[in-house]
Protein backbone atom coordinates (compact mmCIF):
# COMPACT_ATOMS: atom_id res chain seq x y z
CA UNK A 1 0.00 0.00 0.00
CA UNK A 2 2.83 2.42 1.08
CA UNK A 3 4.50 1.50 -2.21
CA UNK A 4 1.72 2.08 -4.94
CA UNK A 5 0.68 5.03 -2.88
CA UNK A 6 4.54 6.89 -3.70
CA UNK A 7 4.78 5.38 -7.40
CA UNK A 8 1.08 6.59 -7.66
CA UNK A 9 2.58 9.98 -6.57
CA UNK A 10 5.50 10.13 -8.47
CA UNK A 11 3.42 9.27 -11.59
CA UNK A 12 0.45 11.84 -10.96
CA UNK A 13 1.73 15.45 -11.06
CA UNK A 14 1.60 18.36 -13.54
CA UNK A 15 1.85 15.41 -16.62
CA UNK A 16 -1.83 14.77 -15.74
CA UNK A 17 -3.43 18.31 -15.22
CA UNK A 18 -0.65 20.45 -17.26
CA UNK A 19 0.91 18.64 -19.95
CA UNK A 20 -1.36 15.99 -20.69
CA UNK A 21 -4.91 18.30 -21.70
CA UNK A 22 -2.55 20.87 -24.14
CA UNK A 23 -0.58 18.18 -25.48
CA UNK A 24 -4.07 17.08 -26.15
CA UNK A 25 -5.17 19.91 -27.91
CA UNK A 26 -2.33 20.20 -29.87
CA UNK A 27 -2.14 16.99 -31.18
CA UNK A 28 -6.53 16.63 -32.66
CA UNK A 29 -8.21 15.78 -29.53
CA UNK A 30 -9.84 12.73 -29.73
CA UNK A 31 -7.47 10.40 -31.90
CA UNK A 32 -4.28 11.14 -29.64
CA UNK A 33 -6.72 10.25 -26.88
CA UNK A 34 -7.13 6.81 -27.82
CA UNK A 35 -3.80 6.60 -29.02
CA UNK A 36 -2.43 7.41 -25.85
CA UNK A 37 -4.48 5.23 -23.61
CA UNK A 38 -3.30 2.23 -26.42
CA UNK A 39 0.12 2.75 -25.48
CA UNK A 40 -0.24 3.31 -21.80
CA UNK A 41 -1.78 0.31 -21.22
CA UNK A 42 -0.01 -1.74 -23.84
CA UNK A 43 3.49 -0.25 -23.89
CA UNK A 44 3.58 1.95 -20.80
CA UNK A 45 2.30 -0.37 -17.89
CA UNK A 46 4.70 -3.09 -19.28
CA UNK A 47 7.80 -1.14 -18.99
CA UNK A 48 6.36 -0.04 -15.82
CA UNK A 49 6.26 -3.49 -14.68
CA UNK A 50 10.13 -3.37 -16.28
CA UNK A 51 11.19 -0.72 -14.44
CA UNK A 52 9.81 -2.12 -11.22
CA UNK A 53 11.50 -5.76 -11.61
CA UNK A 54 14.74 -4.03 -12.40
CA UNK A 55 14.59 -1.82 -9.49
CA UNK A 56 12.93 -4.80 -6.78
CA UNK A 57 15.14 -7.25 -7.97
CA UNK A 58 18.98 -5.08 -7.68
CA UNK A 59 18.11 -2.61 -4.21
CA UNK A 60 20.15 -0.35 -6.84
CA UNK A 61 19.81 3.08 -8.03
CA UNK A 62 19.63 3.07 -12.23
CA UNK A 63 23.22 2.71 -13.52
CA UNK A 64 24.17 0.29 -10.74
CA UNK A 65 21.11 -2.01 -11.60
CA UNK A 66 21.96 -1.66 -14.90
CA UNK A 67 25.22 -3.27 -14.21
CA UNK A 68 24.55 -5.30 -12.00
CA UNK A 69 21.96 -7.06 -14.38
CA UNK A 70 23.77 -6.81 -17.43
CA UNK A 71 27.13 -5.38 -17.25
CA UNK A 72 29.21 -4.21 -20.66
CA UNK A 73 27.29 -0.82 -21.86
CA UNK A 74 24.20 -1.22 -19.91
CA UNK A 75 25.31 1.70 -17.35
CA UNK A 76 25.31 4.06 -19.96
CA UNK A 77 21.33 3.54 -20.12
CA UNK A 78 21.57 4.30 -16.30
CA UNK A 79 23.80 7.67 -17.02
CA UNK A 80 21.34 8.64 -19.46
CA UNK A 81 18.21 8.68 -16.85
CA UNK A 82 19.61 10.42 -14.63
CA UNK A 83 21.02 13.03 -17.29
CA UNK A 84 16.99 12.95 -17.99
CA UNK A 85 16.24 13.09 -14.16
CA UNK A 86 17.86 16.63 -13.78
CA UNK A 87 16.64 17.95 -16.96
CA UNK A 88 13.06 17.05 -16.34
CA UNK A 89 13.15 18.58 -13.28
CA UNK A 90 14.45 21.83 -14.31
CA UNK A 91 11.60 22.89 -15.86
CA UNK A 92 9.80 20.75 -13.63
CA UNK A 93 10.21 23.31 -10.80
CA UNK A 94 9.18 25.87 -12.93
CA UNK A 95 5.75 25.22 -13.69
CA UNK A 96 5.08 23.62 -10.44
CA UNK A 97 6.48 27.52 -9.40
CA UNK A 98 3.56 28.79 -11.92
CA UNK A 99 1.36 26.58 -9.27
CA UNK A 100 2.69 28.15 -6.28
CA UNK A 101 1.99 31.82 -8.08
CA UNK A 102 -1.31 30.73 -8.70
CA UNK A 103 -2.34 29.84 -5.52
CA UNK A 104 -1.15 32.80 -4.13
CA UNK A 105 -3.13 35.22 -6.61
CA UNK A 106 -5.81 33.00 -6.57
CA UNK A 107 -6.13 34.55 -2.92
CA UNK A 108 -6.00 38.03 -4.01
CA UNK A 109 -8.63 37.38 -7.05
CA UNK A 110 -5.93 38.83 -9.13
CA UNK A 111 -5.70 35.87 -11.86
CA UNK A 112 -9.15 34.74 -12.07
CA UNK A 113 -10.78 36.33 -14.62
CA UNK A 114 -14.15 35.16 -17.06
CA UNK A 115 -12.36 36.88 -19.94
CA UNK A 116 -10.02 33.57 -21.19
CA UNK A 117 -8.21 36.33 -23.04
CA UNK A 118 -7.18 38.63 -20.31
CA UNK A 119 -6.61 35.35 -18.29
CA UNK A 120 -4.38 34.27 -20.91
CA UNK A 121 -2.73 37.76 -21.01
CA UNK A 122 -2.38 38.16 -17.09
CA UNK A 123 -1.16 34.36 -17.19
CA UNK A 124 1.65 35.40 -20.09
CA UNK A 125 2.53 38.85 -17.70
CA UNK A 126 3.06 36.82 -15.23
CA UNK A 127 5.10 33.88 -16.76
CA UNK A 128 7.59 36.59 -19.26
CA UNK A 129 8.22 38.50 -15.98
CA UNK A 130 12.52 38.30 -15.18
CA UNK A 131 11.86 38.14 -11.46
CA UNK A 132 8.46 37.06 -10.53
CA UNK A 133 8.26 33.40 -11.45
CA UNK A 134 11.86 32.32 -10.97
CA UNK A 135 11.08 33.28 -7.69
CA UNK A 136 8.42 30.68 -6.95
CA UNK A 137 10.63 28.37 -8.80
CA UNK A 138 13.58 28.92 -6.26
CA UNK A 139 10.71 28.57 -3.76
CA UNK A 140 9.51 25.08 -5.11
CA UNK A 141 12.80 23.89 -5.53
CA UNK A 142 13.60 24.74 -2.18
CA UNK A 143 10.61 22.36 -0.86
CA UNK A 144 11.42 19.58 -2.98
CA UNK A 145 15.52 19.34 -1.62
CA UNK A 146 13.77 20.08 2.11
CA UNK A 147 11.16 17.19 1.89
CA UNK A 148 14.16 15.01 0.17
CA UNK A 149 16.90 16.20 2.85
CA UNK A 150 14.70 15.70 6.41
CA UNK A 151 13.30 12.15 5.09
CA UNK A 152 9.90 13.78 5.82
CA UNK A 153 9.24 11.91 2.65
CA UNK A 154 6.46 9.68 4.79
CA UNK A 155 5.03 12.93 6.01
CA UNK A 156 4.49 14.01 2.16
CA UNK A 157 3.17 10.17 1.60
CA UNK A 158 0.86 10.57 4.76
CA UNK A 159 -0.46 13.99 3.76
CA UNK A 160 -1.20 12.73 -0.11
CA UNK A 161 -3.42 9.80 1.29
CA UNK A 162 -6.04 12.34 2.02
CA UNK A 163 -4.89 15.39 -0.37
CA UNK A 164 -4.81 13.37 -3.64
CA UNK A 165 -8.43 12.14 -3.31
CA UNK A 166 -9.31 15.53 -2.70
CA UNK A 167 -7.24 17.03 -5.93
CA UNK A 168 -9.64 14.18 -7.50
CA UNK A 169 -12.66 15.56 -5.87
CA UNK A 170 -12.39 19.01 -7.29
CA UNK A 171 -11.66 17.77 -10.37
CA UNK A 172 -14.80 15.83 -10.44
CA UNK A 173 -16.56 19.25 -9.68
CA UNK A 174 -14.48 21.34 -12.24
CA UNK A 175 -15.33 18.46 -15.02
CA UNK A 176 -18.85 19.01 -14.12
CA UNK A 177 -18.71 22.74 -14.77
CA UNK A 178 -16.71 22.55 -17.44
CA UNK A 179 -19.09 20.08 -19.75
CA UNK A 180 -22.57 22.03 -18.87
CA UNK A 181 -20.52 25.61 -19.55
CA UNK A 182 -22.41 26.73 -23.10
CA UNK A 183 -20.97 25.60 -26.07
CA UNK A 184 -18.74 22.80 -24.18
CA UNK A 185 -20.49 20.29 -26.20
CA UNK A 186 -17.79 21.20 -29.54
CA UNK A 187 -14.86 20.30 -26.79
CA UNK A 188 -16.33 17.53 -25.62
CA UNK A 189 -16.18 16.15 -29.18
CA UNK A 190 -12.87 17.37 -30.13
CA UNK A 191 -11.62 15.33 -26.88
CA UNK A 192 -13.92 12.24 -27.21
CA UNK A 193 -14.26 11.59 -30.76
CA UNK A 194 -11.26 10.42 -33.11
CA UNK A 195 -10.64 12.64 -36.24
CA UNK A 196 -7.71 10.05 -37.73
CA UNK A 197 -6.95 12.41 -40.78
CA UNK A 198 -4.84 14.71 -38.22
CA UNK A 199 -2.62 11.70 -36.75
CA UNK A 200 0.93 11.43 -38.44
CA UNK A 201 3.87 10.01 -36.61
CA UNK A 202 4.25 13.00 -34.59
CA UNK A 203 0.74 12.19 -33.26
CA UNK A 204 2.84 8.57 -32.02
CA UNK A 205 5.37 10.26 -30.19
CA UNK A 206 3.92 12.76 -28.57
CA UNK A 207 1.56 10.30 -27.48
CA UNK A 208 4.61 8.07 -26.43
CA UNK A 209 6.52 10.84 -25.08
CA UNK A 210 3.31 11.91 -22.69
CA UNK A 211 2.64 7.77 -21.64
CA UNK A 212 6.12 7.82 -20.54
CA UNK A 213 6.59 11.14 -18.96
CA UNK A 214 3.17 10.84 -17.09
CA UNK A 215 4.31 7.42 -15.61
CA UNK A 216 7.50 8.51 -14.63
CA UNK A 217 9.00 5.99 -17.11
CA UNK A 218 12.11 5.37 -19.38
CA UNK A 219 14.51 7.90 -16.88
CA UNK A 220 14.80 5.70 -13.82
CA UNK A 221 12.36 7.15 -11.26
CA UNK A 222 10.23 3.19 -11.10
CA UNK A 223 13.77 1.87 -11.08
CA UNK A 224 14.80 3.67 -7.88
CA UNK A 225 11.41 3.67 -6.49
CA UNK A 226 10.90 -0.23 -7.47
CA UNK A 227 14.69 -0.62 -5.32
CA UNK A 228 12.55 0.31 -2.05
CA UNK A 229 10.50 -2.59 -2.84
CA UNK A 230 10.59 -5.84 -0.30
CA UNK A 231 11.63 -8.64 -2.11
CA UNK A 232 7.75 -10.58 -2.90
CA UNK A 233 5.54 -6.91 -2.96
CA UNK A 234 3.48 -7.16 -5.80
CA UNK A 235 4.48 -6.01 -9.14
CA UNK A 236 1.99 -6.40 -11.40
CA UNK A 237 -0.71 -5.37 -9.12
CA UNK A 238 1.03 -2.42 -8.51
CA UNK A 239 1.78 -1.40 -12.04
CA UNK A 240 -1.60 -2.09 -12.97
CA UNK A 241 -3.09 0.05 -10.21
CA UNK A 242 -0.43 3.38 -10.73
CA UNK A 243 -1.58 3.04 -14.37
CA UNK A 244 -5.06 3.22 -13.96
CA UNK A 245 -5.17 6.14 -11.36
CA UNK A 246 -2.67 8.32 -13.72
CA UNK A 247 -4.69 7.16 -16.68
CA UNK A 248 -7.99 8.23 -14.66
CA UNK A 249 -6.74 11.72 -13.18
CA UNK A 250 -5.05 12.78 -17.12
CA UNK A 251 -8.72 11.73 -18.38
CA UNK A 252 -10.16 13.80 -16.23
CA UNK A 253 -7.96 16.92 -16.67
CA UNK A 254 -9.05 16.90 -20.51
CA UNK A 255 -12.61 16.45 -19.54
CA UNK A 256 -11.89 20.06 -17.81
CA UNK A 257 -10.14 21.65 -19.72
CA UNK A 258 -10.47 20.88 -23.50
CA UNK A 259 -14.55 21.67 -22.90
CA UNK A 260 -14.01 25.20 -21.34
CA UNK A 261 -11.28 25.74 -24.00
CA UNK A 262 -14.16 25.72 -27.06
CA UNK A 263 -16.70 27.17 -24.67
CA UNK A 264 -14.44 30.23 -24.11
CA UNK A 265 -13.69 30.58 -27.83
CA UNK A 266 -9.79 29.86 -27.21
CA UNK A 267 -8.01 27.71 -29.02
CA UNK A 268 -6.83 23.95 -28.13
CA UNK A 269 -3.49 24.29 -29.60
CA UNK A 270 -2.00 27.45 -27.39
CA UNK A 271 0.14 25.17 -25.51
CA UNK A 272 1.59 25.11 -22.44
CA UNK A 273 -0.35 27.97 -21.33
CA UNK A 274 -3.53 26.39 -21.71
CA UNK A 275 -4.50 24.80 -18.21
CA UNK A 276 -3.63 28.01 -16.87
CA UNK A 277 -5.48 30.13 -18.71
CA UNK A 278 -8.85 28.32 -18.91
CA UNK A 279 -8.71 27.71 -15.42
CA UNK A 280 -8.93 30.70 -13.36
CA UNK A 281 -11.94 31.52 -16.34
CA UNK A 282 -13.86 28.41 -15.08
CA UNK A 283 -13.23 29.02 -11.23
CA UNK A 284 -14.37 33.07 -11.89
CA UNK A 285 -17.83 31.48 -12.61
CA UNK A 286 -18.10 29.29 -10.06
CA UNK A 287 -19.46 30.27 -6.12
CA UNK A 288 -16.63 30.10 -4.14
CA UNK A 289 -14.71 30.48 -7.28
CA UNK A 290 -11.31 31.96 -5.31
CA UNK A 291 -10.93 29.52 -2.73
CA UNK A 292 -11.73 26.74 -4.95
CA UNK A 293 -9.23 27.95 -7.12
CA UNK A 294 -6.16 28.20 -4.19
CA UNK A 295 -7.30 25.11 -2.99
CA UNK A 296 -7.03 23.42 -6.61
CA UNK A 297 -3.70 24.92 -7.14
CA UNK A 298 -2.29 24.21 -3.73
CA UNK A 299 -3.17 20.53 -4.55
CA UNK A 300 -2.11 20.62 -7.81
CA UNK A 301 1.29 21.76 -6.31
CA UNK A 302 1.44 19.01 -3.85
CA UNK A 303 1.01 16.58 -6.45
CA UNK A 304 3.65 18.07 -8.13
CA UNK A 305 5.94 18.02 -4.87
CA UNK A 306 5.49 13.78 -4.78
CA UNK A 307 7.01 13.77 -8.67
CA UNK A 308 9.52 16.18 -7.77
CA UNK A 309 10.72 14.42 -5.08
CA UNK A 310 11.16 11.12 -7.47
CA UNK A 311 13.15 13.34 -9.72
CA UNK A 312 15.23 14.06 -7.39
CA UNK A 313 15.59 11.08 -5.93
CA UNK A 314 16.87 9.66 -9.01
CA UNK A 315 19.59 12.02 -8.66
CA UNK A 316 19.96 11.22 -5.14
CA UNK A 317 20.30 7.56 -5.26
CA UNK A 318 22.70 7.67 -7.78
CA UNK A 319 25.32 9.56 -6.03
CA UNK A 320 24.62 7.83 -2.56
CA UNK A 321 24.39 4.47 -4.17
CA UNK A 322 27.34 4.76 -6.55
CA UNK A 323 29.92 7.16 -4.93
CA UNK A 324 28.55 6.36 -1.31
CA UNK A 325 27.40 10.23 -1.08
CA UNK A 326 26.29 11.84 1.97
CA UNK A 327 22.66 12.08 1.12
CA UNK A 328 21.93 15.91 2.33
CA UNK A 329 25.15 17.21 0.67
CA UNK A 330 23.91 15.71 -2.80
CA UNK A 331 20.51 16.59 -1.86
CA UNK A 332 21.72 20.15 -1.44
CA UNK A 333 24.56 20.47 -4.53
CA UNK A 334 21.79 18.84 -7.15
CA UNK A 335 18.92 21.15 -5.75
CA UNK A 336 21.54 24.06 -6.47
CA UNK A 337 22.22 22.92 -9.89
CA UNK A 338 19.33 22.17 -11.04
CA UNK A 339 18.27 26.04 -10.12
CA UNK A 340 21.16 27.00 -12.29
CA UNK A 341 19.42 25.45 -15.35
CA UNK A 342 15.78 26.42 -14.19
CA UNK A 343 16.31 30.14 -14.38
CA UNK A 344 17.32 30.30 -17.73
CA UNK A 345 14.35 27.63 -18.43
CA UNK A 346 11.90 30.03 -16.96
CA UNK A 347 13.49 33.10 -18.69
CA UNK A 348 13.22 31.48 -21.88
CA UNK A 349 9.66 32.20 -21.91
CA UNK A 350 10.37 35.90 -21.67
CA UNK A 351 13.58 37.83 -21.78
CA UNK A 352 15.37 35.27 -23.54
CA UNK A 353 13.05 34.02 -25.86
CA UNK A 354 15.60 35.01 -28.51
CA UNK A 355 18.09 32.38 -27.71
CA UNK A 356 16.90 29.30 -29.55
CA UNK A 357 18.04 25.64 -30.15
CA UNK A 358 17.15 24.28 -33.30
CA UNK A 359 14.22 26.76 -33.46
CA UNK A 360 13.30 25.96 -30.05
CA UNK A 361 13.53 28.37 -26.52
CA UNK A 362 15.69 26.52 -23.86
CA UNK A 363 12.22 24.81 -22.13
CA UNK A 364 11.27 23.54 -25.31
CA UNK A 365 14.25 22.13 -26.28
CA UNK A 366 14.33 20.43 -23.09
CA UNK A 367 11.01 19.30 -23.00
CA UNK A 368 11.64 18.07 -26.46
CA UNK A 369 14.80 16.05 -26.16
CA UNK A 370 13.64 14.54 -23.15
CA UNK A 371 9.93 13.54 -23.70
CA UNK A 372 10.34 12.70 -27.10
CA UNK A 373 14.16 11.08 -27.38
CA UNK A 374 15.43 10.12 -23.90
CA UNK A 375 12.84 8.86 -22.45
CA UNK A 376 11.30 6.29 -25.42
CA UNK A 377 15.08 5.14 -25.69
CA UNK A 378 15.19 4.78 -22.23
CA UNK A 379 11.92 2.96 -22.35
CA UNK A 380 13.16 0.70 -25.20
CA UNK A 381 16.44 -0.34 -23.61
CA UNK A 382 14.39 -1.19 -20.30
CA UNK A 383 12.63 -3.19 -22.67
CA UNK A 384 14.94 -4.94 -24.39
CA UNK A 385 16.96 -5.81 -21.27
CA UNK A 386 13.71 -7.56 -19.70
CA UNK A 387 12.24 -8.69 -22.74
CA UNK A 388 15.82 -10.09 -24.21
CA UNK A 389 18.89 -10.07 -22.36
CA UNK A 390 17.97 -11.53 -18.62
CA UNK A 391 14.13 -13.48 -20.43
CA UNK A 392 13.75 -16.03 -17.78
CA UNK A 393 15.14 -14.22 -14.66
CA UNK A 394 13.13 -11.47 -15.19
CA UNK A 395 10.04 -13.77 -15.56
CA UNK A 396 10.84 -15.24 -12.41
CA UNK A 397 10.53 -11.89 -11.12
CA UNK A 398 7.48 -11.20 -12.78
CA UNK A 399 5.48 -13.64 -11.01
CA UNK A 400 7.02 -13.45 -7.50
CA UNK A 401 4.85 -12.17 -5.39
CA UNK A 402 1.78 -11.49 -7.60
CA UNK A 403 -0.97 -13.74 -7.89
CA UNK A 404 -2.28 -12.00 -11.02
CA UNK A 405 0.84 -11.92 -12.34
CA UNK A 406 0.51 -15.76 -13.77
CA UNK A 407 -2.52 -14.99 -15.81
CA UNK A 408 -0.44 -11.63 -17.51
CA UNK A 409 2.50 -13.55 -18.23
CA UNK A 410 1.94 -14.16 -21.65
CA UNK A 411 0.66 -10.64 -22.49
CA UNK A 412 3.35 -9.05 -20.43
CA UNK A 413 6.43 -11.14 -22.51
CA UNK A 414 4.75 -10.50 -25.57
CA UNK A 415 5.03 -6.74 -25.65
CA UNK A 416 8.28 -6.51 -23.35
CA UNK A 417 9.89 -8.75 -26.07
CA UNK A 418 8.20 -7.63 -29.48
CA UNK A 419 5.66 -5.06 -29.32
CA UNK A 420 7.39 -2.59 -27.07
CA UNK A 421 10.82 -2.72 -29.15
CA UNK A 422 9.18 -2.48 -32.54
CA UNK A 423 6.84 0.05 -31.70
CA UNK A 424 8.78 2.35 -29.96
CA UNK A 425 11.64 2.00 -32.67
CA UNK A 426 9.46 2.61 -34.91
CA UNK A 427 7.87 6.06 -33.65
CA UNK A 428 11.39 7.24 -32.76
CA UNK A 429 12.64 7.07 -35.85
CA UNK A 430 9.41 8.27 -38.01
CA UNK A 431 8.26 10.80 -35.26
CA UNK A 432 11.88 12.46 -35.16
CA UNK A 433 12.10 12.24 -38.82
CA UNK A 434 15.63 10.57 -38.49
CA UNK A 435 15.18 8.47 -41.79
N1 LIG B 1 5.01 11.64 -13.86
C1 LIG B 1 5.17 12.98 -13.38
C2 LIG B 1 3.98 13.80 -13.85
O1 LIG B 1 3.18 13.33 -14.63
C3 LIG B 1 6.45 13.59 -13.85
C4 LIG B 1 7.63 12.75 -13.56
C5 LIG B 1 8.39 12.25 -14.59
C6 LIG B 1 7.94 12.41 -12.25
C7 LIG B 1 9.44 11.43 -14.33
C8 LIG B 1 9.01 11.59 -11.98
C9 LIG B 1 9.74 11.11 -13.02
O2 LIG B 1 3.82 14.91 -13.46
Amino acid sequence: MGFVLAAAGSAVGLGNVWRFPYVTGENGGGAFLLIYLGIVFTIGVSVLVAELIIGRSTQLDPAGAFRKLAGGAWPLAGYMSIFTAFIILSFYCVIAGWTLAYTVKSLTGSVLNPDTEQAGSLFNAFITDPFEPVLYTALFLSITVFVALGGIANGIERAARVLMPALFAILLVLAARSITLDGAAEGITFFLEPDFSKVTWATFLAALGQAFFSLSLGMGAMITYGSYMNRHDDIAGSALTVTLLDALVAFLAGLVILPAVFAFGATPSAGPGLTFITLPSIFAQMPFGHVFSALFFALLAIAALTSSVALLEVVIAYFVDENGANRKKVATIAGAAVFVLAVPASLSLGVMSGFTIGGNVLFDAMDYVTNNITLPLGGLLVALLLGWVLRHKGEEEFLDGSTLAPALLGAWRFVIRYAAPVAITLILINGVGIL
